[in-house]
């Protein structure tokens, strides 16, 4: 248990005790009051108030008057409908004490250690280009990974590649059209793969005869038998291979890879034994589970032409995880715009008897300035292009703040900076929310960004540097300034929103947290001198400066950016 739950803890034992049997309050009465000069924590007498028929005034009081204050709590005050507790220097010694002792571990905790969670993300489509809708996906699902492991949960990252589709038989039926002689050097090939898309997307809108050719190659390809299957197994190898050295820059942990083309055998299987059972239906020539009972319309998983719709795969795919590794739990996150396709996912599993917890960890698309993206008419932004951008605007901002750095530090540097910049953007967002994607924003030194924390983070290592001295106390007597309380009561409940953020699969908790610390911090640092303090204030202002370094360092960590000495 941290510091600030113990705390919390103890208040609830103190009011439980003076409010007696009659009512039994519980943590979450025991909450952080609305504004800041009204304590630390505030137990709000509503409730009681009710079960009595008294004012809630009037409980407060006396509530309050019955009370023992000490040790981590300096003071018991009724204000209002409140009874509000004011906490000591003591707590804030203890919190200082927990982040020194934890290290980067403060934070974690080991609520999870008993349940394994699948988390299925990172699942582009081959014969297709990457974009920064991918890019939400990836870091939100390595997050998501990161926090839940630090919470002890068992986690079984996957992804999943969609090799088959409509869109893999047009790249193909388009080379073998227009681009069979080409020789593609390695470099180009995924994109090249991208430009055939968009141009066969662009040429056969009104061409029948195309369609149905289109539509012969998607059948060879889900049966891989036919004249075809060679030069998808091969351009399909080039986006599996660009998929892994990506996944690899960027560090996403996966444990095991799954693929479509796997899946058929099984699929076919799954649907027989659905259409023997009565659980699918015939209509039309095709074959479906009618959900309409549940409000979910009709899950349709074969086609009159015989061809498997994405949906049925995702039938097999369900338990093939379930067979390799019988996760507890098991996530998927995957954009927003699939939510119904997840629901009629979850609904026909149950029908089948499946009985492991399914969520969705749904999230909005990321668009630009100029609108929506769409890899079909190429108004994209890629990742490369996001990458290369963000580095060389870092490096040019980095080269006018540094004009003495030599090139390897300032590469350095400036690249941390671009991988925060897109990171940030990427997590800050609440899941539910589309991301209105814009460089000079994600880049800029101040405001809600990636490299306003590292900036942040970096002043606090170059103010350890100067103080010369490893020796930080780590009593707290003399940090009773609002801005040093702030500063504190922010740090101690670090763990409460790392944990929040892991039962609600919100990242962006994390990185709303960390802004918000940053800027108390600033707002210390700028108003009161930490150097020039006289003994005593000034161990204990670089205490809270290193412990403010510490908790920024494990929250940047689990976003997966990585911090810098200098900037
Ligand atoms: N590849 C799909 C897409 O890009 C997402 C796959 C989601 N995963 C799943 N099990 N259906 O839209």
């Amino acid at each position: 248990m941290s510091v600030a739950q113990e705390a919390k803890q103890h208040i609830l034992q103190l009011i439980k005790t003076a409010v007696g049997k009659e009512y039994t309050p519980s943590m979450d009465d025991v909450m952080r009051p609305p504004k800041d000069d009204m304590g630390d924590i505030a137990f709000p007498c509503f409730d009681l108030a009710r079960a009595r028929k008294q004012s809630p005034q009037e409980i407060a009081i006396e509530l309050s008057a019955n009370m023992e204050v000490g040790g981590w709590i300096k003071q018991v005050k009724a204000q209002g409908p409140y009874v509000n507790f004011y906490y000591s220097p003591l707590f804030a010694q203890a919190v200082l004490q927990e982040i020194s002792e934890k290290r980067e571990k403060y934070g974690t905790s080991n609520v999870g250690a008993q349940k394994s969670i699948m988390v299925e993300y990172a699942q582009p489509n081959t014969h297709k280009a990457i974009h920064v809708g991918h890019v939400r996906n990836f870091l939100v699902g390595q997050a998501l990974v990161q926090v839940l492991r630090a919470q002890r949960y068992h986690v079984i990252p996957v992804s999943y590649i969609n090799d088959l589709g409509s869109h893999v038989a047009k790249v193909v039926w388009g080379i073998k059209k227009w681009h069979q002689k080409e020789e593609i050097i390695k470099e180009d090939r995924v994109a090249f793969l991208a430009r055939v898309y968009a141009e066969v997307s662009q040429k056969i809108e009104a061409d029948e005869g195309a369609k149905q050719e289109i539509a012969k190659i998607f059948q060879e390809l889900e049966s891989l038998k036919g004249p075809s299957v060679a030069l998808w197994k091969k351009t399909r190898k080039w986006s599996v291979d660009y998929f892994k050295a990506l996944f690899k820059e960027l560090g996403l942990p996966i444990d095991a890879w799954y693929f479509e083309s796997d899946l058929v055998v099984d699929t076919k299987n799954i649907v027989e034994d659905l259409i023997k059972k009565g659980i699918a239906i015939h209509s039309d020539g095709a074959w479906l589970v009618d959900l309409q009972s549940e409000k979910l319309g009709v899950n349709l998983l074969v086609r009159s032409d015989g061809t498997l719709l994405y949906n049925a795969k995702d039938l097999a795919l369900a338990f093939r995880k379930e067979e390799e590794y019988h996760p507890m739990q098991s996530l998927y996150v995957i954009d927003a715009r699939q939510s119904l396709a997840m629901q009629q996912l979850f609904s026909t599993l149950k029908r089948m008897g499946f009985e492991k917890e399914l969520a969705h960890v749904s999230y909005e698309f990321v668009t630009t300035k100029e609108g929506a993206m769409a890899s079909r008419t190429g108004n994209v932004i890629l990742y490369e292009e996001l990458r290369d951008r963000l580095t060389v605007m870092a490096k040019e901002e980095t080269k006018k703040r540094h004009p003495d750095w030599e090139e390897k530090k300032l590469k350095k540097t400036a690249r941390a900076i671009a991988f925060s910049a897109m990171r940030f953007s990427m997590l800050r967002q609440d899941l539910e929310k589309k991301i209105v994607f814009d460089f000079d924003e994600a880049l800029a030194f101040e405001g809600c960004t990636g490299p306003y924390l590292l900036y942040t983070y970096a002043r606090i290592q170059s103010l350890k540097k100067k103080a010369k001295t490893s020796k930080v106390s780590l009593s707290a007597d003399h940090l009773n300034h609002p801005l040093e309380h702030a500063l504190w009561m922010s740090l101690a409940s670090y763990p409460e929103v790392l944990f929040a953020a892991s039962q609600e699969h919100q990242v962006s908790f994390i990185a709303h947290y960390l802004f918000d610390l940053s800027q108390k911090f600033s707002a210390f640092y700028n108003e009161l001198s930490v150097l020039q303090a006289p003994g005593g204030t000034r161990e204990e202002r670089l205490a809270l400066a290193q412990a403010t370094g510490q908790v920024l360092q494990n929250g940047l960590t689990l976003l997966g950016i990585e911090t810098i000495p200098s900037m």
